[in-house]
C-alpha cells in the first residue's frame, strides 16, 4: 500500500503558553483570574521549568515535531521594552527541541495579551497592530537559524468571539443583538458578569479587522527578520455541512464563510502555510447521534477532512496545528485519532498538500474559561505532585506515527 504521509511529515503535538508553562502574571488573563472572572492558572504543569523533561517524553513517543506559543507579556512586559533573559529562555527552548530532532513551530500570540497592551485597548488600539509587528520582528531577530516556522496569530475569529461577542474572555465585552444578549452556551459568558451592549458588536467588528492587519503586518516584519522563515496564521475550522435540503446548504455555506473563508480570502496572500485547528462539526438537518467529549462536543474526528479541504481553496500548504478531545479516562482518545488521521491520509490522497499533524494538546492544560478541568493531553498531569504519566492513547499515537512514516 502506498504511503499516504509524504517523507519529512511532522508529526507531534501543541500547546501554548498561558496554558502549560506555569508563573505568567503581567498579561490580561492574569489580571482577569484576579478580579475573580476566570480561574486561576497558577503553577499549572510548570512547563516553564520543565520544558527539558516534557521535550524527552515527546521524543520517546515519536514526535519529530512541537508547536508551542512564547509570551509576549514576558517578553516585552513594558511597552518597547525587551526582557533579553525572557528571550534567552525561549532560545534554550527552541535548542531544547533541535537537540532531540523535533522541529519547532513557534506561535507568536496565543490569545493572552501584555497587560499594558490590554490597558490600552487591545486590538481596539489603533496601536496595537503596529506593537505586535515590533514585537514579531524582535522574536524573528532573536531566534535567528533557530526556528523557520512561525504562527501569527492564533485564532483569531475564536479569541474575537469570547472577547467581545460572548463576553467570556478578556476584556468581557458581551455583545447584544437586537434584544438578545449573546453567551456561550457553557455558562462562562454569565459568569463573567459581563454587561451586555450593542456597541460591543462594533468592537468585535473592528478587532476582526485589526486581526487581519496585525496578521499582515507581522508577516512583513517576520520575513524582513529571516526571509526564510516560512510564517502561518492558525486558523480554526468549524466544519459545517448539510442534508439534502436547499435551506440547510445555504446555512452551512454561509456559517463557511463567515467564520472561515472571510478571514482567509483576506489573509492567504500572506501566508507561506496554513495552520489548521480542528475540533468542531455541525450539520444542518442532523440525524445522526454522537457520543460527546467531555468538552460536550461531538467525537467526529472525521470532520477534520471537510476542513481541510475547506483550506485547500487558500492554495497554500496545511499543516494541522491542532486536533483533539477532552477525555480525562482516556477512553476515547485512541481510537479519535485514529480515525483523524485516517481522515487527513483521506485528504492527502485527494490532493490537500498537508505538512505536518499536532495534537492538542502534549499535555493536560488550563482550559481557558474553564479552568483545569478539561484533560487534552498525550500525557497526564498531576497538579499537586506535577508528575507526568503518559496516557495509553499516547503510546498509540506513537504507532500510528511508526505505521504511517515506514518507508516501503
Ligand atoms: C483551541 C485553542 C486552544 C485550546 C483548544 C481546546 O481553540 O487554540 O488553546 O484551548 O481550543
Amino acid at each position: 500500500m502506498n504511503q499516504p504521509f509524504p517523507k519529512n511529515f511532522y508529526w507531534g503535538a501543541a500547546t501554548a503558553s498561558y496554558q502549560v508553562e506555569g508563573g505568567i502574571d503581567n498579561c490580561d488573563w492574569a489580571e482577569a483570574a484576579r478580579q475573580g472572572k476566570v480561574p486561576t492558572a497558577g503553577v499549572l504543569a510548570d512547563h516553564y521549568n520543565r520544558y527539558a523533561q516534557d521535550f524527552d517524553l515527546a521524543k520517546e513517543l515519536g514526535h519529530n515535531a512541537h508547536r508551542f506559543s512564547i509570551e509576549w507579556a514576558r517578553i516585552e512586559p513594558e511597552p518597547g521594552v525587551f526582557d533579553e533573559s525572557e528571550l534567552e529562555h525561549y532560545r534554550s527552548v527552541l535548542l531544547a527541541l533541535r537537540e532531540r530532532g523535533i522541529e519547532p513551530f513557534v506561535t507568536l500570540w496565543h490569545f493572552t495579551l501584555p497587560l499594558w497592551v490590554a490597558e490600552a485597548g487591545g486590538f481596539e488600539h489603533p496601536n496595537t497592530v503596529a506593537w505586535f509587528a515590533r514585537y514579531a520582528a524582535k522574536v524573528t531577530e532573536s531566534f535567528g537559524d533557530l526556528c523557520t516556522f512561525y504562527s501569527t496569530i492564533n485564532e483569531p475569529n475564536v479569541y474575537a468571539t469570547h472577547g467581545y461577542l460572548y463576553g467570556a474572555w478578556p476584556p468581557f465585552k458581551r455583545a447584544k443583538i437586537g434584544p438578545k444578549a449573546i453567551g456561550k452556551a457553557d455558562g462562562t459568558s454569565d459568569k463573567t458578569g459581563a454587561v451586555a451592549k450593542f456597541s460591543h458588536f462594533f468592537s468585535y467588528v473592528k478587532v476582526e479587522r485589526q486581526l487581519v492587519k496585525a496578521h499582515i503586518a507581522a508577516y512583513n516584519a517576520i520575513k524582513t527578520a529571516n526571509p526564510n522563515a516560512q510564517v502561518s496564521v492558525v486558523k480554526h475550522v468549524h466544519y459545517f455541512e448539510a442534508d439534502d435540503s436547499w435551506w440547510n446548504q445555504r446555512k452551512a455555506a454561509i456559517a463557511r464563510y463567515f467564520q472561515t473563508d472571510r478571514y482567509m480570502n483576506r489573509v492567504q496572500k500572506y501566508c507561506d502555510v496554513i495552520g489548521l485547528n480542528y475540533y468542531r462539526n455541525t450539520r444542518f438537518g442532523e440525524t445522526r447521534n454522537f457520543i460527546k467529549t467531555d468538552m460536550d462536543w461531538n467525537a467526529f474526528p472525521s470532520g477534520i477532512y471537510g476542513a481541510l479541504l475547506q483550506l485547500k481553496k487558500c492554495r497554500k500548504p496545511i499543516f494541522v496545528a491542532e486536533a483533539g478531545l477532552a477525555d480525562a479516562d482516556d477512553d476515547l482518545r485512541a481510537q479519535y485519532i485514529t480515525l483523524q488521521l485516517q481522515a487527513v491520509a483521506r485528504a492527502i490522497s485527494d490532493g490537500v498538500d498537508v505538512r505536518g499533524h499536532m495534537y492538542w494538546s502534549l499535555m493536560d492544560n488550563y482550559e481557558w474559561a474553564l479552568g483545569k478541568t478539561k484533560r487534552f493531553g498525550l500525557i497526564d498531569i498531576d497538579y499537586e505532585t506535577l508528575a507526568r504519566r503518559v496516557r495509553p492513547s499516547a503510546v498509540v499515537y506513537k504507532k500510528l506515527i511508526e505505521q504511517y512514516s515506514e518507508v516501503e
